[in-house]
């Protein structure tokens, strides 16, 4: 068995921003069309009117401000509000794929690596764009790694749940080296014309090495002391979007087919969940929350987090103990909590603990603890 580090992380930030009020400009004006075109069926009860969203209830509510986005234009044309992704030849690499090699070259940089001293890619994200090939043989391809790549989804635990099994491999001494790759395009599976939820999501990729401590030479190595993962299963947050919506003529079009949640359920259900997975997985591993130096928590909801860190710590957290990207990246699924990874680590000391934990639709959690080396 080897030891196994975190040697390097990498960000791709789309180069779009939404705020919170262009995006609720264009909501009100879809809005204000829709209300004006049935005015009609409106007047005569036969369909309810729709309200208007409020950037400050967003800001209120989440702790988000804006957004990065794969397009800009597609999501606040209020005729459309849809990014657009315009299809690819075969010819071309995927957009998920140049998302994730864009990460992956920043990861392999940090950790002093090329893609000779990696055997294999592990793609972990919510959404897939195609059935097959996998997007990880893809990247494989396009970085020019040998040995093996896999896709795999846990909604937005995928990235934790992607590093526990790369580590394993590693430290079974299958691989010297895995890429965690996490490309999330958000805003392709979201309903902007749903107000309870127009707002959460945004665009991001990260990418992780997962490598024997041994072999490792970088300056930005975290040991991995342990990970801990749990599922259980709930309909809060769900998406039926699949291969068989098209034998289901019935289904077509339908709400359910994009992000669905039930926020004030889920927000209820998964805090606890998370609070006592972390604290069972520190006792286990013999260590001391209070010891934890920083918490680099899933970016869904900023109370959430704070909820979370509270009751772990039994009082408030600072922004430093459990930093922020919610704020300008919004919920970018998996990527989430590695974004907060790689944007605060450098500052740690040796010898620093942190705590990795993603969480989300399964129920899905994720905990890793990371000593900086
Ligand atoms: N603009 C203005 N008002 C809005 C609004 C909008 N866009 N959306 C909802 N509201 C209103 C509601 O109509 C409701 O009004 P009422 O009290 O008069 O009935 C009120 O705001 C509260 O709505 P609710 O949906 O209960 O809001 P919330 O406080 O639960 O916040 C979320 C919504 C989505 C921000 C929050 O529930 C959340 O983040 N939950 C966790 C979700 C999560 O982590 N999901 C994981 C996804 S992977």
């Amino acid at each position: 068995m080897y030891d196994v580090v975190i040697s390097g992380t990498g960000l791709y930030t789309p180069p779009n921003s939404i705020s919170n009020d262009e995006l609720v400009h264009s909501f009100n004006t879809y809005v204000a069309q829709f209300n004006a075109e049935n005015a009609a069926a409106i007047e005569a009860g036969q369909i309810q009117a729709l309200t208007e969203s409020n950037a400050a209830f967003i800001e209120k509510a989440s702790g988000i401000k804006s957004r990065f986005v794969m397009d800009k234009d597609g999501i606040l044309d209020p005729r459309r509000m849809k990014p657009r992704l315009p299809e690819r030849s075969n010819d071309e690499w995927s957009i998920l794929c140049q998302m994730g090699v864009a990460a992956a070259e920043q990861a392999l940089q940090r950790a002093g690596k090329s893609a000779a001293d990696i055997d294999g890619v592990i793609v972990a994200c919510s959404n897939l764009q195609r059935a097959y090939p996998a997007i990880s043989i893809e990247i494989q391809s396009a970085l020019g790694v040998q040995g093996f790549g896999f896709d795999m989804n846990v909604a937005c635990s995928s990235a934790t749940f992607g590093i526990q099994t790369a580590c394993n491999s590693v430290k079974l001494g299958q691989a010297r080296a895995l890429l965690v790759i996490s490309p999330e395009i958000c805003t392709a599976h979201l309903n902007f014309r749903d107000r309870d939820s127009h707002f959460i999501f945004g665009d991001a990729a990260t990418a992780v090495v997962v490598e024997r401590a041994d072999l490792a030479t970088s300056e930005h190595q975290f040991e991995i002391v342990s990970t801990k993962l749990l599922t259980t299963f709930s309909n809060n947050i769900r998406n039926n979007f699949g291969f068989l919506n098209r034998t289901a003529d019935e289904g077509e079009g339908k709400a359910d087919k994009l992000f669905v949640q039930e926020g004030r359920k889920v927000f209820r259900d998964v805090c606890p969940m998370v609070a006592e997975l972390v604290a069972a997985h520190l006792d286990e591993s013999s260590l001391n929350v209070r010891d934890v130096r920083r918490f680099w928590l899933h970016q869904a909801n900023l109370s959430m987090n704070h909820l979370i860190v509270k009751k772990l710590l039994g009082r408030d957290a600072s922004v430093e103990e459990a930093p922020v990207i919610l704020d300008s990246y919004a919920n970018t699924s998996s990527a989430g909590s590695v974004i907060a990874l790689h944007k605060y680590q450098d500052d740690l000391p040796k010898g620093a603990l942190g705590v990795l934990s993603s969480f989300g639709a399964g129920y899905s959690i994720g905990s890793v603890i990371l000593r900086k080396k």
